[in-house]
């Protein structure tokens, strides 16, 4: 790709906003717009480019706003449009864009669309996924379901509605039904809804499981896993047959690429070559997608719950073959961490006392060192860990709630569950911004408890210290604005087998880099002849000065070098 035709987000760096858990200004325990207002300077303090808030509309927050009622207004716990149209003002002249986040593969149950559809003889009955009982089946009954399918948050698919005797379709909550994409109605009043907001002003979309608006027709039974009750087969629901067609419908309908709207694609089962197509560049598509393949890696076959140790070589290797895949074709979203993720340093790094600070730059350092555009998700710039739960009644998420109560339906150690739960939750990444030692997030009780460790691990505290791990990123963001080579370079890895060292270079034309990380807990020796030759390099970055040749690496020392050509 040449500098000429990059797009204005290959300079860019998006940060995340969990509004619920960002700051409450209002004293109800929720954050809210108000608070993002409060906040905005920290946000362009980083360096950032983009904000991308997670949703914000009018919902019954069955899960946490993701089930929208109305989309064209703002949910009254976090505000009004009058505070929507001065945070976005705010934003602008801080030289930030800011980013939607599109949930149109469902809309809430109560939602006006779902509540006409309910009747089967109204116009918009077409507008979601209806489907008679299983044939031979009484309605209602167990097993009478249209298809063995389940659903992402635990249970059947498929809810009963008593008065048409007939089940919809929700791939996620009961609460959230899926809307049928194949009416065009559907579609254009959901491109209508998108205009709406880019008139408002708004720079881009982040589309929630957006490969999943296509599904394969007609919907049939899945293989069911042995121990499980239900069939889990993703592919009967993402990617299906008609998914190009409608991205470049809603492209071409909002001027997508003509306008250079920010678009970032969620998508569940999504390999290099699918985003090949999807982000391709002589498309109107999108601009990238978040796959979710790196942050699988540590899966173990019983799913999210069932955690297993990541071998470094795996998450290095996935990274590299989507740099190589989408190089001069399409573009890479670089994530570790957002509202559904657990905290990168507790996952991927060492959150003890000892080296959080440094494993949480060390993932920075690599993570930015990418090709694509990197995203920070609100706590991660300081190095926020997990939340620590213990017991079930600390968890707020409805995804942990009903996968819990699935597993020990079926069997599961409860004990077990609960250590996952701790480890890969998505509340680890939603306990409130600590924006001072004692808090600082509301004057009342946050809806979710303050990470225990506030007192140390906050917003002041990190912006305090000198070696702070938001300086730091700083610095990494400084870095993608200044260099072309971090924007635009080839990506090449380097000593892949190698379980403690991450190791790759990145070239444009005369420019080349050089990133050596030891992610490990212990010292690490780098074999000098493997690597090219750093005798006249310069060091552009480090997060350990600890003044050393490259010889031996201390814990979670990461290290930037220009090398002369
Ligand atoms: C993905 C979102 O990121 C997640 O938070 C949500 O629960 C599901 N999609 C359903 O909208």
């Amino acid at each position: 790709m040449s500098e000429l035709a990059a797009p204005w987000w290959s300079k860019a760096v998006v940060y995340q906003i969990y509004p619920r858990s960002f700051a409450d200004a209002d004293g109800d325990g929720i954050g809210d717009l108000r608070g993002i207002i409060n906040h905005l300077d920290h946000v362009a303090g980083l360096g950032a480019d983009v904000i991308w808030l997670s949703p914000i509309y009018r919902s019954p927050q069955d899960d946490n706003g993701y089930d929208i009622s109305d989309y064209q207004d703002i949910d009254p716990l976090f505000g009004t449009l009058t505070d929507f149209d001065e945070m976005l003002a705010g934003a602008h002249e801080r030289g930030l864009r800011l980013i939607m986040d599109l949930v149109v593969n469902h809309t809430s149950d109560e939602h006006p669309w779902f509540v006409e559809s309910r009747d089967p003889a109204s116009a918009k009955r077409d507008w979601y996924i209806w489907r008679p009982a299983r044939a031979g089946f009484q309605p209602g009954t167990p097993g009478a379901e249209p298809t063995n399918w389940g659903s992402f948050f635990g249970g059947s698919a498929w809810q009963f509605d008593e008065a048409s005797g007939e089940y919809y379709l929700h791939l996620f909550s009961r609460k959230q039904p899926d809307l049928n994409w194949e009416n065009p109605e559907v579609r254009a009043a959901v491109f209508a809804m998108m205009n709406w907001w880019v008139d408002r002003g708004v720079d881009g979309f982040r589309m929630d499981v957006i490969n999943l608006i296509s599904k394969t027709y007609p919907l049939a039974d899945g293989v069911v896993a042995p121990g499980q009750p239900f069939s889990f087969e993703i592919d009967r629901v993402a990617n299906g047959p008609r998914l190009v067609e409608f991205l470049e419908e809603m492209n071409h309908a909002v001027g997508l690429t003509d306008k250079q709207l920010f678009t970032v694609g969620e998508m569940v089962s999504c390999d290099v070559e699918h985003a090949r197509a999807y982000t391709s560049q002589h498309h109107d598509r999108l601009g990238m997608v978040f796959t979710f393949e790196h942050v699988s890696l540590d899966q173990g076959p019983g799913g999210k719950l069932d955690v297993a140790p990541l071998h470094l070589p795996d998450l290095k290797k996935n990274l590299a073959r989507w740099q190589k895949g989408l190089y001069g074709e399409g573009w890479n979203s670089l994530y570790f961490e957002n509202h559904d993720q657990p905290r990168s340093v507790s996952r991927f790094g060492d959150d003890s006392v000892t080296h959080r600070v440094a494993s949480a730059k060390a993932l920075a350092t690599v993570l930015h060192l990418h090709q694509g555009t990197p995203f920070v998700y609100q706590g991660q710039e300081i190095g926020m860990t997990n939340a620590g739960f213990t017991s079930l009644e600390q968890y707020a998420d409805i995804e942990a709630l009903g996968q819990f109560r699935q597993a020990v339906a079926a069997g599961a150690d409860p004990d077990a569950l609960l250590a996952g739960l701790a480890k890969m939750s998505r509340d680890n990444a939603r306990t409130p911004m600590p924006w001072t030692p004692e808090g600082g997030f509301s004057e009342a009780t946050p809806w979710l408890p303050l990470n225990p460790t506030t007192p140390t691990i906050n917003v002041a505290t990190d912006a305090a210290d000198p070696h702070g791990v938001s300086g730091y990123y700083r610095s990494l963001i400084r870095l993608r604005h200044e260099l072309p080579v971090v924007q635009l370079g080839s990506f090449d890895l380097l000593l892949p087998d190698d379980e403690r060292l991450w190791v790759f270079t990145r070239t444009l034309g005369e420019e080349k880099l050089l990133v050596v990380a030891n992610m490990t807990s212990s010292l690490a020796s780098v074999p000098m002849a493997e690597l090219p030759d750093i005798e006249d390099a310069r060091l552009l970055l480090t997060n350990l000065s600890t003044g050393q040749d490259l010889q031996t690496l201390q814990p979670w020392e990461a290290r930037v070098y220009a090398l002369s050509s």
